[in-house]
């Protein structure tokens, strides 16, 4: 059987790679001992459809890690366009003068404004490096028709629809 040697990966390289993928922008918010706290997420995607989860990755070196560890629930705010600064500021750089009230969505600290928030119950949690991969069930949903905020190479961006018209994917699961 053929190995192939294993190759050191630069950490610039790695995060140069990753960057490629362009993604939206999430808060996770998590309340612990009574304090709420929220960050800057990129990792999360869809789970499962039946049951309905959701899927987070948060460094162990964060804050956060601590607080989902203890949470039993957590929300993720789909950030609009133009927040960019709630986006900057739950990244570990807060903004000057920056006061946000957290908006309750079924019992959950959530970001006020965002174009979607998911509620959900934490059942697991998973090892990955220097990461743990959180998986939630979801308890609720909501969303509104608002473009997203994206993220791509290390920047914020904005959405361009195509000007043709495409036709509508297959769902595929
Ligand atoms: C666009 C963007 C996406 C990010 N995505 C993640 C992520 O998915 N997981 C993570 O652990 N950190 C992510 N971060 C970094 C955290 O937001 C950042 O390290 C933050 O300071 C950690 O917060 P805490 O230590 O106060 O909890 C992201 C940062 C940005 C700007």
């Amino acid at each position: 059987m053929n190995v192939e040697p294993r190759h050191e990966i630069d950490p610039d390289h790695f995060r140069r790679v990753m960057g490629r993928f362009a993604t939206g922008v999430t808060v996770v918010t998590a309340t612990a001992d009574g304090k709420t706290r929220a960050m800057t997420a990129n990792a999360f995607m869809s789970g499962s459809l039946d049951p309905p989860q959701c899927v987070v990755s948060v460094a162990k070196r964060a804050h956060m890690h601590g607080y989902l560890t203890a949470a039993r629930r957590f929300s993720v705010s789909i950030l609009a366009a133009g927040q960019e600064e709630i986006a900057t500021h739950f990244a570990g750089r807060p903004v000057p003068g920056f006061e946000l009230a957290f908006v309750d969505v079924d019992g959950t600290p959530a970001m006020p404004g965002a174009c979607a928030v998911i509620t959900a119950i934490k059942t697991a949690d998973h090892d990955c490096g220097d990461h743990t991969i959180f998986i939630g069930h979801i308890a609720t949903m909501q969303a509104d028709e608002r473009p997203p905020l994206l993220y791509h190479a290390g920047r914020f961006a904005a959405l361009v629809p195509l000007a043709e018209a495409t036709p509508a994917l297959p769902e595929f699961w």
